[in-house]
């Protein structure tokens, strides 16, 4: 007789059949360089603590201080409840650092990307995806119930074609993350921004990686590329580059309102707790002084990628500290990364459905937080093992 989960541990099963389960290995210290990892202090390459700001000093401090002057929790939804002055004073800080009239706080990124495609498109307007857009941005189109037109990654040719296709829309949003997180390439957003004008869509950017990383000192794509005014909203994360947990969306004074009076996730759940947000408005005051982690951050980059193609990798088409070390076969990935883990590099690696499946790939991360040493020591490994697995040839 068959039993109503047996579909769940069939599928469990295929998963692992196919190298695609996904294991989660438990961390047993803070973040940083280096991070103890089921026990064994491994070389971390897998965070996205871009700035080493997750452990930093003055973060948890001011945390520590939020929670002994206005406690631990929000108590309730920011609407019913009446919101923290600090939720504010993030909002308005975060505003000025990315050039625009407001800023809207958020539990997450993922949160942020639901109110916002929620808020602005509905039944009768058209939302044009990037076709490796993040999921939260594929969940939050769907939930608007707009249609969904996908476009080629990457491509304004195909977005303006179907921009024009779709006329009879009521609103028409073009929407793409601004670095993709798998592939660390970065979206073609002026030729994205003037495609969209064209016809007067709305353009929104989702700037998870690019917060922190892209930008004078990690301003964000809009300003890498002086895009200014021509975006009409930008999500961010603060769980990435800030090293803590959040979301956001900026823009406009009346979008950003907007979202605020429309968005569910900001209407139907608590606030992130003051520890976080203190500790959020202490990375954006850092970042406002110097850019000097970022600059790090970019150093470290190109000094582990010049290495890796040096040694024969193949590293996509990464323009960022994103960077996928494309293995192809699912398995041969997951061995790679055992080894490198036996050898005292923690680099995780990410199969389908995430990315193509013959596309398997190590991600590695980098972090302003790495030393030369450190670097250098990855470089070594990765070589040795790309030889042994017959990666390199
Ligand atoms: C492009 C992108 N958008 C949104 C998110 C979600 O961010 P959060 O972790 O703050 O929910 C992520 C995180 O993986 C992301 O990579």
């Amino acid at each position: 007789m068959t039993g109503k989960l047996d579909f769940i541990s069939q599928e469990l099963a295929s998963l692992r059949e196919q190298g695609l389960y996904v294991e989660i290995r438990v961390v047993d210290s803070p973040q940083g360089a280096w991070i103890t990892v089921d026990g064994r202090k491994v070389l971390n390459l897998c965070s996205n603590d871009y700035l080493g700001f997750a452990n930093h000093d003055v973060l948890k401090r001011r945390a520590q201080k939020a929670i002994e002057t206005l406690g631990v929790g929000p108590a309730a939804v920011r609407t019913i409840a009446g919101t923290l002055s600090l939720h504010r004073e993030l909002e308005i800080k975060m505003a000025r650092f990315k050039g625009v009239e407001a800023a809207l706080s958020f539990q997450s990124g993922f949160c942020a990307n639901l109110a916002a495609l929620g808020a602005l498109a509905g039944p009768e307007d058209a939302i044009f995806s990037d076709e490796l857009n993040h999921a939260s941005i594929i969940d939050g189109a769907r939930l608007s119930r707009a249609k969904v037109v996908r476009y080629a990654h990457g491509d304004p040719d195909d977005l303006r074609r179907k921009l024009r296709q779709e006329s009879a829309a009521r609103r028409r949003l073009v929407v793409t993350d601004g670095v993709f997180s798998m592939d660390g390439d970065i979206a073609p957003l002026p030729q994205i921004c003037e495609a969209a004008a064209e016809v007067e869509a709305l353009v929104m950017v989702d700037d998870a990686h690019g917060e922190g990383v892209l930008g004078r000192a990690g301003r964000g794509i809009v300003d890498h590329f002086g895009l200014h005014g021509k975006v009409d909203l930008e999500v961010g994360t603060f769980s990435k580059a800030f090293g803590v947990v959040g979301g956001i969306v900026a823009g406009s004074r009346p979008v950003v309102d907007y979202v605020q009076q429309k968005g569910r996730p900001f209407l139907f759940s608590s606030a992130v707790p003051t520890a976080d947000v203190a500790a959020c408005i202490a990375a954006v005051e850092i970042l406002e002084k110097s850019g000097d982690r970022v600059d790090r951050l970019w150093a470290n980059t190109r000094r582990f990628k010049e290495g890796m193609r040096s040694l024969g990798f193949d590293l996509g088409k990464s323009e960022t500290p994103i960077i996928p070390v494309i293995i192809g076969d699912a398995r041969l990935c997951g061995a790679f990364s055992r080894k490198l883990f036996e050898e005292g590099i923690f680099a995780v690696p990410i199969g389908y459905p995430a990315v193509p499946r013959d596309k398997a790939r190590i991600r590695v991360m980098i972090s302003a937080s790495h030393s030369d040493q450190d670097l250098d020591f990855a470089l070594e490994v990765f070589g040795r093992l790309g030889r042994e697995l017959a990666v390199l040839l």
